[in-house]
C-alpha cells in the first residue's frame, strides 16, 4: 500500500453547498452568527498555527506536557494499530502518539483543511517515511467511512476543538463518535479547563492580534466564496467569557451600520452599529462536566490526566 493516501468525502460542490446554507441561515438568524469550520481555509490554517505559538495561547503547550507525559500509558492501554485523529490540524503534537505506538498500522487524520491535511502528511513521511497515512477530508461531525485498517483504534480529539461545539451537537458528536468505537477501541479527548477570565479571555484576545485576524478571516472566506463584500477593517474582533455557559465567545462587532451583499445568495444583510456576528464559542470544562457528558454518550472515563499547571486535560476513554 501507498504510505499516502487522501481521500476526499466531501466532493468540493457539497462543501459549497454546504457553506451555503450555513451563511444564509446565520445571517438571516438572530443574533447573526457563522459556523468555525468555516474558518480553515488555507489561510486559516496557517494562522490558527500562528496561534499555537502565542505566549498567551497555553492551550497547545498544556496539552503537548500532558502527551510527552502520557505517551507510554495511552500506548499501553490502546495497544493501538489504528490511530484515527479528528480535527488534526498539522498534527504536530500527534509526533508524539505515532512515536510511543509499536504496532502503529495506519494513522488517519481527519480534517475539513485539505492543505493541513497534505501540509501534516508531508512533515510527517519526510521524518518518518515507514508510516502508513491515510488522510481523510471530511466533517467530523458528519458520518465518516473509516478505511478498512486493524484494531484496536484509538480515536484521538486534541486541541480542546470538542468544546467548539454547542452543548447539544457536542451530545450528538460523542454519541457519533461512540458508535464508531468496537470493543477494544478507545478515544482520547482534549479538553480546554474553566479557569480564571483575565487567563481565558487574553488566550482570545492576543496582543499581536493574530487571533484577531484568524476571527475576521472567515469574512474573506466568505467574500471569495459566495461574492460577499464584507469589510473585515470595519469589524472588531471581540472574545468575552461568559461565566454561566463556561464558555469564550467569539464575535466580530461592527463599527459602523454595515450593508452587506452576499451576490451568491442574492442577499443583503444589515448590521447597526455596534451589532455582533457570533462566531464561535470555546467551552471550557471540569473533570465531572466531562465525565458526565461522555457516560451520556455511553462511554466510560478511564484516565484523567492535567499539565502540571492544571490548565488543560486530556481523558482516555472507552465503551461502556
Ligand atoms: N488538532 C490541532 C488543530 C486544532 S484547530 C491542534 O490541536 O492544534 C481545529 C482543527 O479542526 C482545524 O484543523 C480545522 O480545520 C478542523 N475542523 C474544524 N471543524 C471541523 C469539522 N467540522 N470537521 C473536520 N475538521 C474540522
Ligand atoms: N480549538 C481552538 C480553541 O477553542 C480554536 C481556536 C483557538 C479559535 N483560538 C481561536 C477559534 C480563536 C476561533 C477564534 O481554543
Amino acid at each position: 500500500m501507498s504510505p499516502f493516501l487522501l481521500t476526499r468525502t466531501l466532493p468540493a460542490d457539497a462543501t459549497d453547498a454546504a457553506l451555503r446554507a450555513d451563511v444564509r441561515s446565520g445571517l438571516t438568524g438572530h443574533p447573526k452568527t457563522l459556523p468555525p469550520k468555516w474558518f480553515y481555509d488555507a489561510h486559516g490554517s496557517d494562522l490558527f498555527e500562528d496561534i499555537t505559538r502565542l505566549a498567551e495561547y497555553y492551550p497547545t503547550r498544556c496539552e503537548r506536557e500532558i502527551l510527552i507525559a502520557r505517551a507510554g500509558e495511552i500506548a499501553a492501554a490502546s495497544g493501538a494499530r489504528t490511530l484515527v485523529e479528528l480535527g488534526s490540524g498539522s498534527s504536530e503534537k500527534t509526533r508524539h502518539l505515532l512515536d510511543a505506538l509499536p504496532g502503529l498500522h495506519t494513522y488517519v487524520p481527519v480534517d475539513v483543511s485539505e492543505s493541513a491535511l497534505t501540509g501534516a502528511a508531508e512533515a510527517l513521511l519526510a521524518e518518518r517515511p515507514g508510516l502508513s497515512v491515510h488522510a481523510l477530508v471530511a466533517d467530523f461531525t458528519h458520518a465518516i467511512d473509516l478505511p478498512d485498517t486493524p484494531g484496536p483504534r484509538l480515536v484521538v480529539f486534541l486541541g480542546g476543538t470538542v468544546g467548539n461545539l454547542l452543548p447539544g451537537e457536542r451530545a450528538v458528536f460523542l454519541r457519533s463518535v461512540r458508535e464508531r468505537l468496537a470493543p477494544g477501541d478507545s478515544l482520547l479527548l482534549g479538553t480546554d479547563l474553566v479557569k480564571d477570565e483575565a487567563t481565558l479571555v487574553k488566550a482570545y484576545d492576543d496582543a499581536a492580534g493574530v487571533t484577531a485576524a484568524f476571527n475576521k478571516n472567515v469574512l474573506t472566506v466568505v467574500n471569495r466564496e459566495l461574492g460577499a463584500d464584507f469589510p473585515p477593517e470595519d469589524f472588531t474582533h471581540v472574545a468575552l467569557w461568559d461565566p454561566e455557559r463556561e464558555w469564550i465567545e467569539m464575535r466580530l462587532r461592527a463599527r459602523r451600520a454595515l450593508t452587506v451583499k452576499i451576490r451568491e445568495l442574492d442577499l443583503v444583510v444589515q448590521f447597526e452599529e455596534g451589532e455582533d456576528l457570533r462566531t464561535e464559542v470555546s467551552a471550557k470544562f471540569r473533570e465531572e462536566g466531562v465525565r458526565t457528558e461522555l457516560a451520556a454518550a455511553g462511554m466510560r472515563l478511564d484516565q484523567w490526566w492535567t499539565d502540571e499547571g492544571g490548565r488543560f486535560a486530556l481523558s482516555l476513554a472507552t465503551a461502556d
